[in-house]
């Protein structure tokens, strides 16, 4: 069986990965003002989540006689809690679209497919999370809109 196109894919997901762990990990390390309190901690246990992924999938790319790559890429900085967590938002859909990508090309290899599963799982509640934190994030910018113009 060839493994290339598995290799290539999840190649194409640890390359993300990698990207996750940069990202989260410089959100956590520079987000300030009053939001640090929640969201640094937030953004470093999404860095460990990308970093637990990239190693399910290292693993496997060399089970399947492939070699991890090493690269990621470019990786979205700010210092705007707002824009940090657009970023995440569209990081986490990427991932969403890569695994399911993946599952097309591995379908035939089922244990993988469980794996790839399992994570898309994850990856889709990081979706689902951070939908609901813009939407409170939004919200709570057109309360203190309103408020000013109430007051
Ligand atoms: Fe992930």
């Amino acid at each position: 069986m060839d493994n290339t196109p598995a290799i290539n894919i999840l190649n194409d997901i640890l390359r993300h990965e990698w990207t996750g762990v940069a990202q989260y990990a410089q959100a956590g390390f520079v987000v300030s003002g009053l939001w640090r309190e929640v969201y640094s901690k937030m953004f470093f246990e999404s860095a460990e989540e990308s970093f637990g992924h990239a190693k399910q999938i290292g693993d496997k790319i060399v089970s399947l006689n492939g070699v991890p790559t090493v690269e990621r890429n470019p990786i979205k900085q700010t210092n705007d809690i707002g824009e940090m967590l657009e970023n995440a938002l569209e990081f986490e859909s990427k991932a969403v679209q890569l695994y399911t990508e993946a599952l097309e090309v591995c379908s035939g290899d089922r244990a993988l497919v469980v794996l790839l599963e399992d994570i898309l799982l994850e990856e889709q509640e990081g979706v689902d999370h951070i939908s609901k934190l813009l939407r409170d994030h939004a919200a709570s910018g057109a309360a203190a809109g309103s408020a000013t113009k109430a007051g």
